[in-house]
């Protein structure tokens, strides 16, 4: 559904960022994207909604290709963003404003406008804020209401780009909530993060470093293979309790050992 074939990509020619990437992402799949700081995260993200284009490869969703100015336009109603910063996409002084400001380019009937916006807000839970300035929300809120206003242009993909990064864990867990919902509804879920946590329940991490795939797979060979790091990332608690109780296992098995032996030499 969307495909990267053979990308390569840089900014400065001799800074390479992405060399020769290759993969599919199938509709309705929940894929993190992790790796170190300045692996090139943003910059796919980026190429999948075609702000930036490949220099070499190709990207596609569906049958449109980035490339093709023609497809560009759907490619765009096809793929929503959401950012670190809500704020920085903020531009209306209401939140109901601000989500029917997007359902306006993209010449929604005027007549529908209301309903899908005030049925995203309610996704959200940011129904009862209709009237509230975007700015004076506090961070989970705007992230919430930035959500909304990718819901009601109903993309088929959502890329969101650290979006629950600055939050306090409640907004955190209240931004992942949706991306589940939405994701159990049939949406297609990229996130990138570098918070291991969240993506133990990913159907799928792609790990991006030296502008290649270092891993692609499932959350429990990627705990298992992947020193996680080397690549600025840590070890989800949960992981680092199972190794800690299982060394505590063998510590308690080398201690038996150890009294063994020394009743057996005694
Ligand atoms: N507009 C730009 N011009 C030149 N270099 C850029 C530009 N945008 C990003 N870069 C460089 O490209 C590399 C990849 O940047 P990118 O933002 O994609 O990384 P990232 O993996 O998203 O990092 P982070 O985890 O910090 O968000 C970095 O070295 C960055 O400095
Ligand atoms: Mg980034």
């Amino acid at each position: 559904m969307l495909t990267f074939d053979h990308v390569y990509f840089y900014y400065k020619k001799e800074k390479p960022i992405i060399e020769d990437i290759s993969f599919t992402i199938e509709k309705g799949e929940f894929v993190c994207i992790v790796g170190p700081n300045g692996c090139g995260k943003s910059t796919i993200a980026k190429l999948i909604d075609g702000l930036l284009m490949p220099k070499k490869g190709t990207i596609r969703i569906g049958n449109h290709h980035t490339k093709d100015p023609n497809d560009l336009m759907k490619i765009r109603q096809r793929v929503g963003f959401v950012f670190q910063y809500p704020e920085d996409q903020f531009i209306t002084t209401s939140v109901l404003d601000e989500v029917i400001f997007g359902l306006e380019n993209i010449c929604v009937p005027r007549e529908d406008m209301y309903n899908r916006a005030l049925s995203s807000l309610k996704v959200v839970n940011m129904e009862d804020y209709l009237d509230a300035m975007p700015h004076e929300l506090s961070g989970g809120q705007k992230q919430r209401v930035a959500v909304a206003a990718i819901i009601a242009m109903q993309p088929e993909i959502i890329i969101f780009d650290e979006a629950t990064s600055m939050l306090d864990p409640e907004g955190r867990n209240q931004i992942l909530a949706i991306m589940h919902q939405l994701h159990s509804e049939g949406m297609t879920i990229i996130h990138i993060t570098h918070h291991m946590e969240e993506v133990l329940q990913a159907d799928r991490i792609l790990l991006v470093a030296q502008g290649k795939i270092h891993f692609d797979g499932k959350p429990a060979p990627f705990f298992q293979t992947i020193p996680v790091e080397n690549f600025q990332l840590e070890q989800p608690f949960a992981v680092r309790l199972h190794r800690l109780s299982g060394q505590a296992v063998a510590l308690t098995a080398d201690w038996k050992g150890a009294i063994r032996s020394q009743w057996s030499t005694n």
